[in-house]
This record gives C-alpha cells, sequence and structure tokens, in this order.
C-alpha cells in the first residue's frame, strides 16, 4: 500500500490570525484574464445578522451628483431625472460593447476577503430598447493582470419599473478594483440608482475545537478555498480549523494554462503560500478534467484534432507538457516534493472520467474521443515521471457511492492497476444531500479496501435540498438538525475505516459561498462563519441542537431516527418503508401497470445539476422493461445520465431502463440519474410518468 506518513503537522505551531499573503513571484505581465466566473459570488441570501452590525461602505443616490461614477469604455454618465427614484439617478449611454457602462473605483473601499452585500437598482429609459440583461460586476487588477467577476445578472429589465439586485460578492486580493454595470449583450442606456454596499466583518470564534485536531487520531481534516478564501476573517477559520487545504478552482486547466504555453499561477499560489505559512498540506486539483479544460488542448488551428495519429500525438504532447509544467513550477517553487517547504502531498491526476452508462464504464468526453482510454494510463505515467515519488496519484470521481457507479469505478482502478499504472488514491467526492445512502457509502469503501490503494473524501458536502423542487432562503431548522446528525453518522462511517483514508476534505468553508444553489447550506460553518449543528456532528454529536442557530429542541424535531447510522440499516433507499411505498391495497389504481412513485433529489449550482430520481413500482405486476417521462421547465438539458438510456427532445426527457434493471417487481424500486445544464434557476421537473401513467411523488 503506497501509504506514506502524514506531512507531519503541529497545529499549535500554527499561526492564527491569519493575515493577507502577497502574490508570489509568479504573476503574468498583460495577460487580462476573464475569470468571469472564478469566485461567482451567489446570489445574496443575505439577511444581515442580528449579531453583528452592517457598515455602508459605499452610497449613491445620485441627488447631489455622480458619486465618484464614471463612464467604461466608450460609454459617459450623466444625470438624469428620467424615471428616478428619487428625484435624480445616473444615466448610462453611447455603450459600444456589453462591457461599456458605468463604473466606480473601489479600491479604497473593497476590502479583500470580506463579504460585501452589493444592492442597486435598474431600469431602462423610456427612450432604449424593450428589455435587457444587465450585471453587476467586479473588475480586480494585480500585477497587471484583470480579472472580472459577476456579481449578479438582472434579467428582462425594462423601462417599466425599476428591478432592485441585491447580491454578495468576497473579493480576492486587488491593487486596484472597480464595481460596475454592464450587459450580456444588449447595447442600451440604462439608469442605475441608490446603490449600497455593505460589509459584515464577521469573525470565526477561535475558541472552538479545531477541526484537524479533533479528527486528527483518524485522519488529515482539510478544506476547499478560493484566494478570497484564506483572507480576513475566512483565512482565520481555515488556518484554525484545516491541516490540508484543496485549490477549488486554482489548480485546474483553465486556470493554469488558459492558453497553450501562458501558464498562470498567481491565484493557485496564493494559496500554497497560504498553506506553507500556517504549516498545512496542499491537495492539487485537478490535471485531467472534460470540464474548465479550455478548447485550445482539442484543437489544431481552431479546428477540432481527429483520431490521427498526429493528432493523438499533438494531444498527449499536450497532456505530458501541462503536467510537467505544473510539477516543475512547484518544484522550482517551493523545493522538491517531500522535502520541507513544498506542501503538496498529492494531486488529483483525473477527475470524474467514469460514466457507468458506457459499456466500459468511462466518460465520452474529448480527452476519450481523440485517444480513447489510454489518456488515462498516460495521465499516471507522465505525473509519477513529473512529481516523483511523494506526491500521491489519485484518480477522483462524483457518486461513487452508488452501486452502479462503483462497479465501473472499481473495474477501472484494478485494470490500470494490474497494468501498472501509478495509481495511489481513490477519491470520493462525496457532493451528497441529507439522507443519501450511508450503506452505499460504506460498501464503496470497503470495496476499494480490497485494493493496494489509500482513499479519500475530496469534496464532501451536504446539501440540505432532498430535491428540486425545495428552496428557502435559510434551511429549517429540523432540516439543519438532521443535515447535523448526517455529518455524525458519515464521519462514524469514515472512523470505522480510518486507516484506509489520506484524508477527509469538505468543499467550501461556510454557506454563503459554496458553489451549489443558495439556501443549499451544505457546509459546516454559516455565512457569520459560525459554526453550525453540521460542525458538532463532526466534532461533539453530544452539542447537537445546543448551537444558538438551531432553534427548536431535540424534542421537538426529528431524531437521530431521521438518518439512520450504518447499523440502522437498511437506509431508506434501500428498504422502502410501508408509508413511501402503499401496498396495492393502499393505492387504488386503474392502471397499476403504470402505476409508480417517484423520489427527485438534487443538487443544482450556478449553471447545472445533478440528480437522482428513485422509481418505484407501486402497482400490482411485476414490469419487464419500463419507460420514465418527465418534462423539464426549460432551459435545462440532460448531459450525461447514468443506470439508464437518457434522452431528450425538447423540454421532454425520456428515460429507458438499463438491460440489468428492467424487471420492476410490486413494491420494487430503481435508482437512476443525471447530469443537466441550466441557465438559470433549476425548478423541478413535472409530469413523471412511467409508461404513459402519471406517477405520484414518493
Ligand atoms: C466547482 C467549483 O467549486 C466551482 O467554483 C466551479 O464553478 C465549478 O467547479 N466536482 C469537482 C470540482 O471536481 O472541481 C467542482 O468544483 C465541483 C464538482
Amino acid at each position: 500500500m503506497p501509504r506514506r506518513a502524514h506531512f507531519p503537522l503541529d497545529p499549535r505551531a500554527r499561526t492564527a490570525p491569519a493575515r493577507a499573503t502577497a502574490l508570489s513571484v509568479s504573476s503574468l505581465a498583460a495577460l487580462v484574464v476573464a475569470a468571469l466566473v472564478a469566485t461567482l459570488a451567489l446570489v445574496a441570501q443575505a439577511a444581515t445578522p442580528a449579531h453583528a452590525a452592517a457598515t455602508v461602505v459605499l452610497q449613491a443616490d445620485f441627488e447631489d451628483g455622480l458619486d465618484g461614477w464614471t463612464g467604461r469604455g466608450a460609454a459617459t454618465v450623466a444625470l438624469s431625472t428620467q424615471g428616478a427614484r428619487g428625484t435624480q439617478s445616473l444615466l448610462a449611454t453611447g455603450r459600444a460593447e456589453s462591457w461599456n457602462g458605468a463604473s466606480v473605483d473601489v479600491t479604497d473601499t473593497f476590502e479583500p476577503g470580506v463579504t460585501h452585500q452589493v444592492s442597486l437598482w435598474l431600469r431602462l429609459p423610456a427612450t432604449g430598447s424593450g428589455y435587457a440583461d444587465l450585471r453587476v460586476s467586479a473588475q480586480r487588477d494585480i500585477d497587471g493582470t484583470s480579472s472580472y467577476e459577476t456579481i449578479a445578472t438582472a434579467t428582462g429589465v425594462t423601462s417599466g419599473s425599476w428591478t432592485q439586485v441585491s447580491a454578495s460578492y468576497t473579493p480576492g486580493l486587488f491593487d486596484t478594483a472597480s464595481l460596475y454595470v454592464e450587459s450580456t449583450s444588449s447595447l442600451t442606456d440604462f439608469l442605475v440608482d441608490d446603490v449600497t454596499v455593505t460589509t459584515e466583518k464577521v469573525r470565526p470564534d477561535l475558541s472552538l475545537p479545531q477541526l484537524d485536531e479533533t479528527l486528527e487520531p483518524w485522519f488529515p481534516f482539510g478544506i476547499a478555498v478560493e484566494p478570497a478564501d484564506v483572507l480576513a476573517g475566512r483565512g482565520e477559520l481555515v488556518a484554525h480549523h484545516a491541516a490540508q487545504i484543496t485549490p477549488g478552482n486554482q489548480m485546474k486547466p483553465d486556470a493554469i494554462q488558459p492558453t497553450e504555453g501562458t501558464f498562470r499561477f498567481g491565484p493557485a499560489d496564493q494559496l500554497v503560500d497560504f498553506a506553507v505559512e500556517h504549516g498545512q498540506r496542499v491537495y492539487g486539483h485537478t490535471l485531467v478534467w472534460h470540464q474548465q479544460t479550455p478548447d485550445w488542448f482539442f484543437q489544431r488551428d481552431g479546428a477540432a484534432l481527429t483520431t490521427s495519429s498526429a493528432d493523438q500525438a499533438l494531444l498527449r504532447s499536450r497532456l505530458k507538457a501541462h503536467i510537467e509544467a505544473i510539477a516543475d513550477h512547484y518544484r522550482t517553487t517551493y523545493g522538491e516534493f517531500g522535502t520541507t517547504g513544498n506542501p503538496i502531498f498529492a494531486f488529483d491526476v483525473v477527475n470524474e472520467v467514469i460514466d457507468e452508462n458506457q459499456s466500459d464504464g468511462l466518460r465520452r468526453s474529448e480527452w476519450y474521443r481523440i485517444l480513447g482510454s489510454s489518456y488515462i494510463a498516460d495521465a499516471f505515467r507522465y505525473a509519477r515521471d513529473a512529481f516523483g515519488p511523494d506526491v500521491l496519484l489519485f484518480i477522483n470521481d462524483y457518486n461513487s457511492e452508488y452501486p452502479n457507479k462503483r462497479a465501473p469505478y472499481l473495474a477501472l482502478v484494478k485494470s490500470l492497476l494490474a497494468q501498472g499504472v501509478p495509481v495511489d488514491g481513490v477519491g470520493h467526492q462525496l457532493h451528497v444531500e441529507v439522507g443519501r445512502s450511508l450503506e452505499y457509502v460504506e460498501g464503496t469503501i470497503s470495496a476499494f479496501e480490497a485494493l493496494p490503494v489509500t482513499q479519500a473524501v475530496t469534496e464532501l458536502d451536504v446539501s440540505t435540498y432532498q430535491h428540486g423542487g425545495e428552496s428557502w432562503t435559510n434551511p429549517p431548522a429540523d432540516r439543519l438538525l438532521q443535515q447535523a446528525y448526517y455529518y455524525r453518522d458519515l464521519v462514524a462511517v469514515l472512523k470505522r475505516h480510518a486507516s484506509s483514508f489520506e484524508s477527509v476534505t469538505v468543499w467550501g468553508v461556510d454557506d454563503s459561498r459554496t458553489w451549489l444553489r443558495a439556501g443549499a447550506a451544505p457546509l459546516l460553518f454559516d455565512g457569520q462563519l459560525q459554526a453550525k449543528d453540521a460542525f458538532w456532528g463532526v466534532v461533539d454529536p453530544s452539542r447537537i441542537g445546543t448551537t444558538p442557530t438551531a432553534t427548536p429542541t431535540p424534542d421537538e424535531t426529528p431524531t437521530p431516527d431521521d438518518t439512520p447510522t450504518p447499523d440502522d440499516t437498511p437506509t431508506p433507499d434501500d428498504t422502502p418503508t410501508p408509508e413511501e411505498t402503499p401496498t396495492p391495497e393502499d393505492t387504488p389504481t386503474p392502471d397499476p401497470a403504470g402505476a409508480c412513485a417517484v423520489r427527485w433529489t438534487a443538487n443544482a449550482w450556478n449553471t447545472g445539476l445533478t440528480a437522482n430520481v428513485r422509481v418505484t413500482n407501486t402497482g400490482t405486476t411485476t414490469l419487464d422493461g419500463w419507460r420514465l417521462t418527465f418534462t423539464f421547465g426549460g432551459g435545462q438539458k440532460v448531459t450525461q445520465g447514468w443506470s439508464a438510456d437518457w434522452t431528450q427532445s425538447g423540454t421532454t426527457v425520456t428515460a429507458t431502463n438499463a438491460p440489468w434493471n428492467g424487471r420492476l417487481a410490486p413494491g420494487a424500486s430503481v435508482e437512476i440519474g443525471f447530469n443537466a445544464s441550466h441557465p438559470g434557476t433549476p425548478t423541478t421537473p413535472t409530469g413523471f410518468a412511467l409508461d404513459g401513467a402519471a406517477c405520484t411523488a414518493g
């Protein structure tokens, strides 16, 4: 087993509070990077908390002048009385490009790492075009490199009425910064009014038990971070609780090599510097992925690479060069891997290469289209050569707990090991929701324990949304308690397998900055950086229900029984309870052959979602082959599915049984799922029907 001693850590030796680390040397002169979504702020769920006073740092009502606002690009700004809130507002005209608009310098106003609540009102002048999608954005400039971040998009702004935009934004470091209003495409004039920016300097409670110290007897605890997470109060929290960090986006191919031969390590190095300063290890993520990988990798002179041997050789050489450049950079900057000073101890070599719906279990990515499955082994071999023996090489995937995904994942790792491919570790992302089967989680861990690999939980978060139909600003108190018990029970599973784990990492610091849809609240700390019940679920379950945020007492709310411990198996997923699966007598239906119940759960983020659909045959006859149909609200598109054959026509989606799950006895369930893209707020599909007969929820 390629285990190695954990990076020597003395949590007490680590310093807190954190201070802003300077960007390291490797900034890239004059490259203007349109990193639109790198630290995309989630639309505000931000009620001002009772315990921390918000400070107004910027206000403009345009009653006495332009308040420092200027035209951006070709645009000019002027005061207007047209359609004003109050007497006057700001009018932007003469926009020649969508990024032209109205701008204000916030270099001395915005504070890196601090969450800002931005509120303003938008409207089109009476003379403008019908409607436009306007965008509130921020520009940060560091060492001549600019990055652009969308704070919020106001869709369908018209001249009919004012639209208020409220969102939170947490800037990373900058030399200069501006806040501006632009559009997504329209060049219309627009009006802006009543701009207010407030901040709250939230501070973590550094007297709390440290997560890393608490879990140290079992495994190192890590947190995935963005550059803005290692500054101010969040930086103090990360320094206090994490034995290691994973860069959330900054080591992905698009961040590191946006164009061929142009490497950009600044943001990643800011995180590595933080880790060095605080005695933390770094888990690198990720060398190869089908997402966040620039198109140039797969093109020659703008045309898609083919499967010709010349094109295959070109892609292989790019893969090798990319991996080598990263290893060289970190060896040069921080010293040889495995030595003091270089904190990188592991790297995801390939991410999300499994697709259980394919006959060979492999995702049909551009990598696969051009190189077939060989790119996976090649990536590991290149990585071993480049990084040497002291960096653990991981394969990483999501939904690995589901048996249908576990099987091809296991098969791939086995086959790679059999070929002598240097795979050291298997990562389980564990992006789950409250109630996801812990029996499945344990089953997957046990299955990989039979192989000579270490394992890691790489991206843990536990969404409070159990299906796409749920939506809230703050989750109900009982759901937060269920989440705490879920974390407790999951950690109990992981502790039972501690010797198999290299580390356990949560995907984000706090609920105000998660990649999931606002309101999912999947993490251990709330937006004020205060410990949630979920934190106590990990650290000291006897304190669940005693934190100030949980209003109901445990007696009034669901007890731990709602989240079965692995010992309480079977889980609801495996053996539906009578309430969940009405007996034939309980469900009088004219068409027993089509009688069904559907339970929908989904994790959604700004542009996509992962959905799981449990279909139960509530009829009286065994189905031999089945077909589930449903209708999307509009805009969603299935990008890949599993455990069924998925097709989409317009908004209608059809899932036909896979060869191995077509037989569905009365009372039996099948779990299928898919990934979908969506342009905005995801909605729960409607009209679920099995073989044409409508299904109930359940
Ligand atoms: C996510 C980031 O957290 C987001 O900021 C980004 O917009 C999309 O990617 N699986 C992975 C991670 O392996 O890289 C993803 O991170 C989350 C899902």
